[in-house]
């Protein structure tokens, strides 16, 4: 028997919403009766957690662009096998506060065009995509002094300043034309209960038109 969740990402430039959204959905889904797993990247399980400080810590120069790709891809594997699929395959409903999208645009477009390395060392070691990615669009200059108000010592991107915050939130719009049908935009700018309220409309919509939710173990099917 294979259960089939749900796969959510959240995207967007630092200081965008993503991790108090993603608490909010978690929460209201739960609230409805799913089963949720919060779990966010880089990180979201043990091996991938040490992955993370090793490349938001220290100098923002540490690591070379082609070098980021393979530690971003390396803790986004162990994360797949250890936390995602496990959690799909029970048919729980996954929350990824930032997935693949994110190594596509910032070590694919931050320091030249790498896109095509990321994509085919994507499609190599990972091969998995959500089933929808809720891209939260907002101003880089809020989106920035928001993110440095919170003065933690992970701010690896951060220290690039806002032509980079500028140059990401371009490329992740054009990332949610490339993906019509997996990216969901939602304007970041309002209240947070108001974001909070037109995320979850549209997620209900659309794990409505799926029919798979983690609630329901009629959602699995006999393999
Ligand atoms: P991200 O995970 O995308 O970097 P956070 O959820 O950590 O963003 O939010 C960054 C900061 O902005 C936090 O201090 C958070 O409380 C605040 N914040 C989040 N959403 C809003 C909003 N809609 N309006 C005002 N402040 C917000
Ligand atoms: P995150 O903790 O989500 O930062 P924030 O809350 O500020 O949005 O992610 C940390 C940083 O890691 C962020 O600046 C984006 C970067 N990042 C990459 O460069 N590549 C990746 O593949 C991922 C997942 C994150």
């Amino acid at each position: 028997m294979i259960c089939k969740g749900f796969f959510i990402s959240f995207e967007g430039i630092d200081g965008s919403g993503k991790s108090t959204q993603t608490k909010l959905l978690r929460d209201q889904l739960e609230a409805a009766g799913h089963d949720v797993v919060l779990t966010r990247e880089p990180g979201g399980s043990p091996g991938a957690e040490e992955i993370r400080a090793l490349v938001l810590q220290g100098d923002p120069d540490r690591w070379s662009a082609h070098t980021e790709i393979l530690l971003f891809t390396a803790a986004r594997r162990d994360h797949l096998e250890r936390t995602i699929q496990p959690a799909l395959a029970s048919g729980k409903i996954v929350i990824c506060d930032r997935f693949a999208d994110s190594t596509r645009m910032y070590q694919g477009l931050s320091r030249g065009d790498l896109r095509d390395c990321v994509d085919r060392l994507h499609k190599l070691m990972i091969g998995v995509e959500p089933d929808l990615t809720v891209l939260i669009d907002m101003d880089p200059t809020e989106g920035l002094s928001r993110a440095l108000a919170r003065n933690t010592v992970e701010e690896r991107f951060e220290d690039f300043g806002e032509d980079l915050q500028v140059a990401m939130r371009a490329g992740f719009l054009s990332l949610a034309q490339e993906f019509p049908d997996r990216f969901v935009v939602i304007d970041g700018s309002g209240p947070i209960d108001s974001v909070a309220a037109d995320i979850f409309s549209q997620i209900q919509a659309r794990i409505a038109q799926t029919g798979r939710t983690g609630a329901d173990p009629h959602a699995c099917s006999a393999q």
